[in-house]
């Protein structure tokens, strides 16, 4: 079993980030339940270096695609992506969805071809994992049709991923005396998701 962990916890909090308390609960509880799970993390740093598509880019990429030349060095993080047996994806909610930083990894792991195909019925998934979870944490308080929540179940979706489960720690600069009991009850909901 291949654990995929997306680690976007950028914070100015340091190790003390509360998505990042909210990610080790789940992968603490996730490693529990599976002791033999081989790990995978994308660091922020792998995160941060990886540079927007232009159309120069596409175009390269394009080509490679169109010989299926997946073992291409642009393909690496959309390989490894799709031989993912489980899949975490945990990003603070930032400017009403998460930093830039994880929307360029999603530009990278949307490879035609490789993680998701179009015949003529649309858009079929080609990724392996039975899961993703997207873990966020907010300073308000969780509002439906959260951009982050939505985007990551549309994009499971896309790339043929069956279960589909988040977690919003939200309200945590809204009402900072209560953050702690807010953050704790996430962390408790994200350990039972680890254990499902
Ligand atoms: C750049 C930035 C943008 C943010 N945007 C929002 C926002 O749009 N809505 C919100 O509720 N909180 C927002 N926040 C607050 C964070 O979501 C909140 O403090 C979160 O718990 C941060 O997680 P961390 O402890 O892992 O850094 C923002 C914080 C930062 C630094």
């Amino acid at each position: 079993m291949k654990l995929l962990f997306v680690d976007c916890c950028i914070s100015q909090r340091g190790a003390d980030s509360r998505t990042r308390t909210l990610a080790d609960a789940f992968l603490t509880a996730f490693r529990g339940k599976h002791p033999d799970a081989e790990a995978e993390t994308i660091s922020q740093e792998t995160l941060l270096a990886l540079k927007p598509f232009d159309a120069a880019m596409l175009n390269d990429r394009d080509a490679l695609a169109s010989v299926r030349a997946w073992d291409a060095p642009v393909f690496a993080l959309a390989r490894q992506f799709r031989a993912a047996d489980a899949i975490v994806v945990a990003a603070p909610f930032w400017d009403l969805s998460y930093p830039t930083a994880l929307r360029t990894y999603i530009e990278y792991i949307s490879a035609n071809g490789l993680t998701y195909h179009y015949d003529e019925h649309g858009c079929h998934g080609d990724c392996r994992a039975s899961r993703l979870v997207y873990l966020t944490s907010g300073g308000d308080f969780e509002h439906e049709d959260s951009v982050g929540v939505v985007h990551w179940r549309q994009l499971a979706a896309m790339f043929g991923i069956p279960q589909f489960d988040y977690v919003f720690a939200g309200g945590l600069n809204a009402a900072p005396e209560k953050a702690p009991e807010l953050l704790d009850a996430a962390c408790a909901l994200a350990a039972k998701l680890a254990k499902a």
